[in-house]
């Protein structure tokens, strides 16, 4: 007998699939959806591998209300888990309609099809990104929001505001938000990990692939920050920890719910680590020494950024297991997979 049935919005992508392996192995059913924009079908093999459980996914646009809706008479759901929405900061500058239809039209179709069937019970993926460049650090959920830096930003924010409005009208709806920070490093078992259909942009991917020769050098966007070695700062977080905090969010989601309606967490291990730290974490953990050159800032970066993540592991018992080179480790070992 199963604790419940979830459905994973991008149950296919990178945190999603780990989500997916995260709640299997704690006792969930699981249905995905995911049109495949930014994932491949064959990561359902790499969850029946480590999971011996064959999930089915439903290659639905999530943003078309009508497909949306035939998935949940389809299926009845005691909660979901929303990841599915378009997320290159760069890309969203560049198209932002294509970013307000899909990320928020995608939300407002699953809210529906949650209703329609009495049901709630929603863990909404929400970013750090909504905190801008934050006059405080460590970031707690108090922190007030800064003006978004790119419209994906934007769509995170406008996100959170659709569930409060929504939550402040349903009594009867609950949600979790989980404002993740740098979700970083693959499965400890090597057979998921990170690996979009379009090229990396983050740092470790990047960094890893400058490792194995994919790509010939890596540029750090900056070395004259205001910040101990003069490069960015970061909460990096293992996917790992990271899946583990959607199961508990939905168990405490179906115990009842969060501290208020709607919660939200923090999901970072609390750790600010530079772009050199996360380098040298790599060449210590590979033995190899990478290939990069100082370049100049990226537009759009915060200085730095990590989180206060005491809320999530009070309310949550959520306790992150992994560090930096666990991160680099699996990572490496994923990469080098591929
Ligand atoms: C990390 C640091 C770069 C690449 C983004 C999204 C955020 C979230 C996580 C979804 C920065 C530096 C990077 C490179 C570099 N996504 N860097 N050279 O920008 O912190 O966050 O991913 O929720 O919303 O904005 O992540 O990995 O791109 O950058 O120096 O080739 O590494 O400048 O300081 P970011 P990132």
């Amino acid at each position: 007998m199963s604790k419940g049935k979830i459905l994973v919005t991008g149950g296919t992508g990178y945190i999603g699939s780990h989500t997916v392996v995260d709640l299997l192995e704690n006792g969930f059913e699981v249905v995905s959806a995911d049109n495949y924009h930014n994932s491949k079908a064959s990561v359902m093999d790499g969850i029946e591998s480590i999971t011996g459980v064959r999930i089915v996914n439903h290659n639905i646009d999530l943003a078309d209300a009508t497909a949306t809706a035939k998935l949940f008479e389809e299926h009845r759901f005691d909660g979901a888990i929303h990841f599915a929405a378009y997320k290159a900061v760069g890309e969203s500058v560049e198209k932002p309609l294509e970013y307000f239809r899909n990320n928020l039209n995608s939300l407002m179709n699953v809210i529906d099809g949650l209703r329609s069937q009495g049901s709630s019970n929603l863990v909404f993926s929400s970013s750090c990104s909504v905190y801008g460049n934050a006059d405080e650090l460590p970031v707690t959920e108090s922190t007030p929001r800064k003006e978004a830096e790119s419209p994906y930003a934007r769509t995170k924010q406008m996100g959170e505001d659709i569930l409060y409005d929504f939550c402040a009208q349903h009594k009867d709806f609950n949600a979790i938000l989980l404002r993740y920070f740098n979700p970083a490093g693959a499965h400890p078992s090597g057979k998921i990990g990170e690996d979009a259909a379009n090229p990396a942009s983050n740092l470790v991917p990047v960094i890893t692939e400058v490792g194995c020769g994919k790509r010939d050098k890596l540029t750090v966007f900056g070395d004259d920050y205001d910040t101990r070695d003069g490069s960015c700062i970061r909460d990096y977080i293992h996917v790992s920890d990271l899946a583990h905090a959607h199961t508990l969010a939905v168990e405490a989601l179906m115990a009842g719910g969060g501290s208020e309606n709607p919660a939200l967490y923090n999901l970072g291990i609390g750790e600010g680590l530079t772009v050199l730290e996360v380098i040298n974490a790599f060449e210590k953990v590979s033995g190899k020494s990478l290939n990069y050159e100082l370049g100049p800032r990226r537009p759009g970066d915060v200085v730095a950024v990590y989180a206060d993540r005491s809320k999530a592991t009070r309310e949550l018992k959520w306790e992150p297991k992994y560090g930096v080179e666990d991160i680099m480790r699996t990572a490496w070992a994923w990469e080098e997979k591929r």
